[in-house]
């Protein structure tokens, strides 16, 4: 089975949005792969972030692939002004949305990327029937709503899980598709090794980059070690 190309996701959510554009220059430069931008409502998680105006902004500055992650209930409606602010990938919560395939199928239609999350507790039979819609599975390795976590380390089984589910998925269509991997929560220089070991193919990374003091350094180190 090929493997696909380790990629990168800074997320921003831990950043100063005082000095957002300076981190931002830096982030650039280091050339990663996916800018993650957590887009929490207060409902869903117990925090709320940035909503579409400010993606819209950030996309004037940057050509960056965006990779959004909706953290909101009811995200069909949310659909279109993040399609409009310049998204690449809409990722939904699984645990969020009862139409997913309807839900997927419009995040398709409209030319992006379409991905699914998944809380720690929750199965990954949830996805089984509309890995053909998906681009890319965020397996949560924290629970949602703070950059800064711990690792849940049982989440390693989880990956190998889905790795094969994945593998098992592109045997029996008969044709490869590239559907990534992403992990988000607790990703550091020691996780990261793990979590690529079971499967993993994007690692989101937020506190580890914010709080480094280096972002440039940091990111250049990671990319050295693991892509
Ligand atoms: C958590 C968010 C994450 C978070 C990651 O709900 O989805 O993307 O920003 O931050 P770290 O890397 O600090 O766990
Ligand atoms: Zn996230």
């Amino acid at each position: 089975m090929r493997k696909n190309k380790v990629k990168i996701s800074v997320s921003i959510t831990d950043f100063d949005f005082f000095d957002l554009s300076k981190q931002l220059i830096q982030i650039e430069k280091a050339e990663i792969d996916m800018l993650h931008l957590d887009i929490m409502d207060g409902n869903y998680v117990p925090n709320i972030s940035i909503g579409p105006h400010v993606v819209k902004s950030i996309r004037r500055k940057s050509k960056l692939f965006f990779d959004v992650h909706l953290m909101v209930k009811k995200p069909e409606t949310m659909l279109v002004p993040f399609i409009d602010s310049g998204a690449d990938l809409i990722t939904v919560h699984a645990e969020t949305s009862p139409h997913l395939h309807r839900t997927l199928s419009e995040i398709k239609k409209a030319g992006l990327k379409a991905g699914i999350a998944l809380n720690p507790s929750t199965p990954l039979s949830y996805i089984e029937n509309v890995l053909d819609l998906s681009d890319l599975i965020l397996l949560m390795t924290v629970n949602p709503g703070f950059g800064g976590q711990k690792f849940i380390p049982s989440m390693l089984n989880k990956i190998r899980k889905l790795k094969s589910m994945i593998d098992n998925h592109a045997q029996a269509q008969d044709k490869y598709k590239a559907i990534e991997i992403q992990v988000d929560g607790g990703i550091n220089e020691e996780t990261a090794p793990l979590v690529l070991g079971a499967g993993a193919s994007v690692l989101v990374m937020g506190s580890a980059v914010s709080n480094s003091g280096d972002i440039h350094g940091y990111i250049s180190k990671i990319k050295k070690n693991f892509t």
